[in-house]
């Protein structure tokens, strides 16, 4: 399996997944307990939100814990962020190789908030709920990894990325969404003109290869992003974006597979464009069948051949069938 998808979640650091086994075997006290299990528990819990503060350039009092980006999102929609300087951050730590479940909420000192969740006075009484402290001590780890490793990480991806995009240079009605320069070091947003997003992503998905589309996912049905559509690109550009994003784990022999299996859907699905000028050409001038034609008709065979199997294996919208239908030579001589 080789997953390029880390900007939706990342895999467990190793380490991690290490502290996360012991520390939810071990350290089961309560942080609001007063014998020593809970002592140990808050020192944990408050050991962790000072190694955050430090590595966010905040003040520990600044940050409350949260189960993710979503509650604490949440937790300020409401409020007007003030014009300069940020007042409220969210951060959620299983994007940087820590467990889903655990965040972080920042609020300025001395920004309004009012809470979300109530009961208990746990975290100063602005996010009740019994703390989780195994998930806390994960997040202070990965995040301090991440930082340590950062310039390493991104220099890595940015190489990975220039290779990747190298080696489509070859490939035709290949663009870029977005620009190199402007877009995070391990995120790459490419379109396929006239092939959507879902075929190229269902048939590297055959492979083993997890991307992720640039499309929204609603009612079952594949919308284009409304962020592509904002950023100015068509409809139909929206809908033939693949984002690549790599993580700590990505090697490059998973960029080179993934380069390998692109290339070689793009070409399969660009086919019928050939042999459907071939076709038409060739009842202009009342040829036989061309070897084109005949391609046309095999590669036919082949992805009506992947779809239902893409239908058997998963329960997937497959709409290659869609794709080549409406390219069909025939809707082109009539
Ligand atoms: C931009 C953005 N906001 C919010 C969230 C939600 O975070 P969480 O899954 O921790 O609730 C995510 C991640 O899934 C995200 O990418």
């Amino acid at each position: 399996m080789i997953y390029l998808d880390h900007n939706a979640t990342t895999p467990l650091l190793p380490q991690v997944k290490e502290t996360l086994k012991e520390l939810f075997g071990e350290e089961y006290g309560n942080p609001s307990s007063p014998y020593h299990t809970g002592r140990r528990a808050r020192d944990l819990l408050e050991e962790s939100r000072h190694r955050l503060a430090e590595l966010l350039g905040a003040k520990p009092s600044e940050l409350i814990f949260t189960s993710g980006g979503s509650e604490g999102n949440n937790m300020v929609c409401e409020l007007d962020l003030e014009s300069s300087g940020l007042n409220y951050a969210t951060l959620t730590a299983h994007k940087l190789g820590g467990p889903k479940g655990i965040g972080l909420l920042y609020i300025r000192e001395g920004s309004p908030f009012s809470p979300l969740i109530t009961g208990g006075g746990q975290e100063r009484s602005l996010r009740a709920g019994t703390e989780n402290v195994a998930m806390a001590c994960a997040f202070a780890e990965c995040f301090e990894w991440f930082c340590s490793n950062r310039s390493e990480l991104e220099s890595r991806w940015l190489g990975l990325r220039k290779k990747f995009l190298d080696s489509l240079e070859e490939v035709e009605h290949c663009f870029l969404l977005g620009t190199s320069d402007e877009s995070l070091p391990n995120t790459l947003n490419l379109g396929f003109q006239g092939i959507s997003a879902e075929s190229l992503l269902i048939c590297l998905d055959l492979d083993g290869i997890a991307v992720s589309s640039g499309s929204a996912c609603s009612s079952g049905a594949m919308e284009a992003s409304h962020v592509l559509l904002a950023m100015g690109y068509s409809h139909e550009q929206a809908k033939s974006s693949l984002r690549i994003s790599m993580g700590w784990n990505t090697s490059e022999e998973d960029i080179e597979e993934l380069s390998r299996q692109l290339i070689h859907h793009v070409r399969k699905f660009s086919l019928p464009h050939l042999a459907l000028l071939i076709f038409f050409t060739a009842g202009m001038t009342g040829c036989g069948k061309s070897p084109e034609l005949e391609n046309y008709e095999r590669c036919l065979e082949l992805l009506n051949h992947e779809r239902k199997e893409a239908r058997k294996s998963q329960n997937y919208s497959y709409d290659s069938q869609r794709f080549l239908e409406c390219r069909a030579p025939v809707q082109y001589g009539s």
